[in-house]
């Protein structure tokens, strides 16, 4: 079913009511009462798997199928005509699935909800303030001296903490440097997270995001409600790990936001602040999930990268090539130098499109929409599964293979809804361009210091935590060139 026809024809285009086939008629795995495929789904390898079972179910059902979890629903898609279509229907006000605990929290402490959460009008007023300094190509640049200065001590950390060449849990190295990154460039505060000793208060800080992360998944499959009127564990640790949050987000965005007026330089938050009309109370929450969704994400596409390059010494060769003509020697790579480096792009884009961070994300229908053969009722749940589109061998040759060539060849040959690491529409990543230099930066200097050599060539699996982490400490060392 993979390589049948995308049918989208001109009904499709047709501004009359949607006329396809229904819900129900969507093709899908076991769908036992209760349960649903929750069952097959445990049999497949549990949720820190689903992102397999739900390639293996695109790759048995084709380009859209259905599932139910217990009572949640969801409709998966995994064709690029299929995105296509869904971006071309777009309102102004693309919703994702609710992360329920996240507003729970937020409501009990009357607290603002920030652009993973909100929605409608609030969503895109909080969208456009941030959006120019974000998404504009051009603003963005102008970050890669704070993400250079972030550089320049995380590559003299691999020099110091390397043993025979290994980086003991590289993961939680990755981490701190995108931690520092992005609080250095929201905040103009350097945490010092990449010092022999690290300071408390940064520490509890990453500590306190990495237990909300990891309380709120079981908040998302049983209802929030239970949770915060029984007072469990998991409410409270959840709840705990938001007050700590605010409380250190809130004190460093106070202190920007106060320091303002004396000094005239340039600032990324107060330039926000005072060219919107956005309160207090939302930079604080708009900030604290910036900082959210830049840190993992970012660190986990790097140590991908690591890894794929760290296996294709050809791939790896031409890459410092590049680097050596685009980037003098003694001078530190910049964003100027990046615009002249299409492999070092491309190297990240087949990074991201065979080892991808987040593998899918998600849309709710805020009208009945047509798509492909079938009409989805408001309400619908869309999983966007960028993994399975980036692993079909109808839309990438070869799909196995890191290649970053193929996306040098001929730049009509892939399509671009096939490669959406970062979500599509209005409510794509926006922290994209930001997470795209400063991969691209820290590519540069790390491949120039250092050879990325494979220890062992066995596979490596990914588990499910949100992002996509890799099952054991990965096989990589670091040699000086
Ligand atoms: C949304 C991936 C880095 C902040 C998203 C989405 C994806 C994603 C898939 C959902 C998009 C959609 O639903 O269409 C990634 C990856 C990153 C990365 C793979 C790194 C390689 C960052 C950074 C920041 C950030 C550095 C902060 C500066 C956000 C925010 C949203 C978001 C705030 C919600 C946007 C909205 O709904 O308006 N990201 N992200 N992300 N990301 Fe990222």
């Amino acid at each position: 079913p993979t390589s049948s026809v995308c049918v989208l024809d001109a009904k499709d285009a047709a501004p009359t009511a949607p006329c396809g086939h229904s819900l129900d008629s969507i093709p899908g795995p076991t769908n036992w009462p209760l349960f649903g495929s929750l069952v097959q789904l445990l049999f497949k390898g549990g949720l820190k798997r689903q992102h397999e079972a739900l390639v293996d179910y695109h790759k048995k059902f084709g380009k859209i199928f259905r599932m139910k979890l217990g009572s949640f629903e969801s409709v998966h898609i995994g064709a690029p005509c299929l995105l296509e279509a869904l971006y071309r229907k777009e309102g102004n006000y693309p919703q994702r699935l609710e992360i329920k605990p996240w507003k729970a929290y937020r409501d009990l402490r009357d607290e603002a909800y920030g652009l993973l959460i909100l929605e409608g009008k609030d969503w895109q007023r909080m969208r456009s303030a941030f959006q120019q300094k974000l998404m504009k190509p051009t603003e963005v640049m102008k970050l890669d001296g704070k993400i250079n200065e972030v550089l320049a001590d995380f590559v003299k950390r691999i020099g110091v903490i390397r043993n025979n060449g290994k980086i003991t849990d590289l993961y939680y190295e990755l981490n701190k440097w995108s931690f520092e990154t992005i609080s250095f460039i929201l905040y103009d505060k350097r945490f010092g997270l990449l010092q022999e000793h690290v300071n408390e208060e940064a520490m509890d800080f990453i500590a306190a995001i990495k237990t909300m992360m990891s309380t709120f998944g079981v908040m998302m499959v049983t209802p929030v409600e239970l949770h915060k009127n029984l007072n469990t564990k998991t409410w409270q640790d959840h709840t705990a790990a938001w007050d700590r949050i605010f409380g250190t987000a809130k004190l460093y965005i106070d202190k920007k936001l106060n320091r303002q007026g004396r000094e005239k330089e340039e600032d990324f938050l107060c330039d926000i602040y005072h060219h919107s009309h956005l309160t207090k109370k939302e930079m604080y929450a708009a900030t604290t999930e910036l900082q959210i969704g830049g840190v993992e994400t970012t660190a986990n596409s790097m140590l991908w990268a690591v890894f794929n390059l760290s296996r294709n010494p050809g791939a790896q060769g031409k890459l410092l090539e590049e680097i050596q003509t685009a980037v003098p020697a003694g001078q530190i790579p910049t964003a100027e130098h990046i615009k002249n480096m299409p492999y070092l792009k491309a190297c990240l884009k087949e990074s991201m499109r065979l080892t991808p961070s987040v593998p899918f994300t998600s849309r709710t229908l805020d009208k009945e929409t047509l798509l492909g053969d079938y009409t989805l009722p408001k309400g619908t749940v869309l999983v966007i599964n960028s993994q399975a589109l980036g692993s079909n061998e109808e839309y990438f040759d070869n799909g196995k293979q890191f290649r970053p060539e193929r996306w040098l060849e001929g730049k009509s040959s892939i399509n671009p809804f096939a490669h959406v690491p970062f979500g599509i529409g209005k409510r794509m990543c926006i922290g994209r361009r930001l997470a795209e230099l400063q991969l691209q930066l820290a590519l540069c200097w790390l491949v120039r210091d250092y050879e990325i050599v494979a220890t062992d060539l066995e596979p490596v699996e990914a588990n499910h935590f949100g992002t996509l982490v890799p099952s054991r400490e990965l096989p990589v060392a670091f040699t000086r060139r």
